[in-house]
């Protein structure tokens, strides 16, 4: 078949000359070829709604790159970072109001309120529909739209997921460019006629003739991040920022991805991918699910101590799973869906993640960190003493030590600030991180941030109290979303804000995948963040987490010993390689303490919580609570 080139070169208006030798988007054509009808055709449709002043599909290339990046950088909105300290890489400040996902403005909108359950935000579908084609009508005066095809997952993979995002921001396609394949290659698999999720973006903020742009256009009061699980369409409206924007992330590759997954018989997770390779060279994969900025970036690329003689950590992936039983029905296979890392900066250094400041050193984009004076980034916990000036995250003059007229301390970077680095820097990236079949998973592992009652870690008696287990997850809350920090959230398998359909039926489907394979992973529950009386921390965490993962992969390989109890298979200290730390027995007696009387009030109160779920809840489940109740 003829294909069709749909694309052109385009002028674009910028209000300054970008300096001289750099490609501009102007001059920049891409060449790129589609015979899908259907995307062509929701394209016009999009365009005729939105009315941008110019269309450029999007062909993924280095030179279109680096074309966006130089017009970002003309018009005020992205710092080229120091070439010789942090080679190919930018600086994004977004609007202060635009700093998160937005939990209270993101919708399930099915068909009926029932399918999306007690944990989303409804509203009826059609009403939704009306209202955001009111506020797109027009919404991208002014502006380019930019149509990118993208890929979760390896093009070509059976576990492969294809969208194709419509969005006015040139911040969005740059991001998209690292955390999904996009281009032409895209376009290829789709050939003619195959299923793309279409997800359509806009800051909401139209341009009118001669208006100056702003650094971050959004729209706060405006903002919608809907999802049509019915249709598998994503309509984002008034947000620039993260999974908001980045529609391939949380939107597609876990709530639409969910309900794709629970009509397909996968699993669509909020999980990292690691890989544990013994001094033997036998490797063992291990999925793990905490709610958001509890670590799981850090687990995912963790550096095991020396002394535990040969021990390594491999990144498959730090965010999302994709999980599906093999064709002999013996285990479940995982894909990591994205390209990339988009990471919470504050907190990471060399210490607690070696891996993903190196993932970071060049070819990313970091959004709402510091500017220092000679052109890096710099964020709170990157080293022990701060630069003595920097540019703080809202773009002005910081001190160490500043504080605001109410004598707090001002941060120079936002709590939320982000990397967005491409995985295939990661030094400890797997060899088959894009292995389009998957990698096996013998064991998930669910962890929430907990001061108190939760044990380091114990293992599920069975694959349907692993069930129970991940749908009793909580954790204290952070502030990768809004809401108060510090308070306690339950956030079943960490995907709270992220199961597209009722979550009841999500639990019945797990203990559905469980029964699909012969040798489901081993499950098991992890806290790292136990305090003492003085609110010390009571397990050094980091790379001595790797004791308590080798424990787990010599319990799936059935070497580990460990000891029966209420919760689970508990780690007896003898168990625990401790090679190189000094840990006593009273203080591995208080990071493994069970206060009896107190969990079990925590499970009697977890019957208002399951009750929210009516007859949905998995019988399954409820038993789980009543045995664990008894045994307590
Ligand atoms: C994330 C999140 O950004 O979970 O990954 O909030
Ligand atoms: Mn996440």
């Amino acid at each position: 078949m003829k294909l069709h080139p749909v694309s052109l070169n385009f002028h674009l208006q910028i209000c300054c000359i970008p300096p001289k030798k750099l490609i501009s988007m102007s001059s920049y054509t891409s060449n790129i070829k589609t015979n899908h009808a259907k995307l062509k055709a929701w394209v016009d449709e999009i365009a005729a709604l939105c009315k941008p002043a110019k269309i450029h599909w999007c062909d993924g290339s280095q030179a279109e790159a680096d074309a966006l990046f130089n017009e970002m950088v003309a018009s005020g909105m992205a710092i080229k970072l120091n070439e010789a300290k942090r080679p190919n890489s930018y600086l994004f400040r977004s609007d202060t109001r635009d700093v998160a996902r937005v939990e209270s403005r993101t919708y399930i909108s099915s068909k009926t309120k029932e399918d999306a359950g007690p944990s989303n935000n409804w509203t009826d579908p059609v009403e939704l529909k009306a209202k955001l084609k009111g506020l797109f009508a027009g919404s991208m005066t002014g502006r380019t739209l930019y149509v990118i095809p993208f890929s979760m997952g390896p093009i070509g993979s059976p576990l492969a997921q294809y969208g194709v995002e419509i969005s006015d921001s040139p911040y969005v396609v740059v991001n998209m460019r690292v955390m999904a394949r996009i281009g032409q290659p895209v376009l290829d698999a789709l050939g003619s006629d195959k299923f793309f999720v279409p997800a359509l973006h806009s800051v909401g903020k139209p341009l009118k003739a001669g208006e100056k742009d702003v650094a971050w256009p959004c729209n706060p009061e405006n903002t919608y991040i809907a999802h049509f699980p019915e249709e598998r369409s994503i309509w984002s409206f008034g947000s620039g920022y993260g999974g908001n924007a980045l529609l391939g992330k949380k939107c597609l590759a876990l709530r639409i991805a969910s309900v794709l997954a629970r009509d397909e018989g996968w699993l669509a997770e909020h999980m990292l991918i690691l890989g544990v390779e013994s001094p033997t060279g036998e490797k063992t994969y291990v999925t793990a699910a905490f709610p958001s900025a509890c670590g799981k970036t850090n687990f995912a690329m963790l550096i095991p101590p020396k002394e535990l003689n040969g021990w390594k950590v491999t990144t498959i992936g730090d965010d999302i799973a994709w999980l599906k039983p093999d064709k002999d029905g013996k285990r479940l296979l995982a894909i990591n869906p994205e390209a990339g890392f988009f990471g919470v900066a504050p907190g990471t250094s060399a210490k607690t993640n070696f891996n993903a400041l190196a993932s970071c050193s060049k070819d990313t984009i970091f959004t709402n960190v510091a500017l220092t004076d000679d052109g890096d980034v710099w964020w709170e916990g990157l080293s022990k003493e701060a630069p003595a000036h920097l540019i703080d995250w809202k773009g002005n003059d910081w001190k160490p030590g500043q504080v605001d007229k109410d004598g707090k301390p001002v941060l120079a970077a936002h709590p939320n600030s982000r990397f967005t680095a491409p995985a295939r820097n990661c030094p400890c990236i797997d060899k088959d991180w894009e292995n389009p079949a998957g990698v096996p998973i013998s064991a998930v592992v669910y962890g929430g941030r907990r001061m108190s009652e939760i044990p380091l870690v114990f293992q599920s008696i069975s694959w349907n109290h692993g069930v129970y287990l991940g749908a009793t997850l909580s954790s204290e809350q952070t502030a990768a979303a809004e809401g108060k920090v510090g308070s306690l959230r339950r956030d079943p398998m960490a995907m709270l804000p992220f199961c597209g359909y009722h979550m009841g039926d999500y639990f019945g489907h797990h203990i559905k995948i469980g029964k699909k394979v012969t040798n489901p992973p081993a499950v098991f529950h992890v806290n790292w963040f136990r305090k003492g009386p003085a609110g010390e921390f009571l397990w050094p965490g980091f790379g001595d987490n790797a004791r308590v993962l080798k424990w787990i992969v010599e319990r799936v390989q059935g070497i580990a010993k460990a000891k029966e109890t209420p919760l689970g298979f508990v780690p007896n200290k003898e168990d625990i390689d401790w090679a190189g730390l000094d840990f006593s027995q009273a203080q591995w007696d208080a990071v493994t303490a069970i206060n009896r009387d107190n969990l079990r009030k925590q499970t009697e109160e977890q019957g208002e919580f399951f009750a929210t779920f009516g007859a949905h809840l998995p019988a399954e489940i409820a038993a789980e609570r009543e045995r664990l109740i008894k045994a307590l």
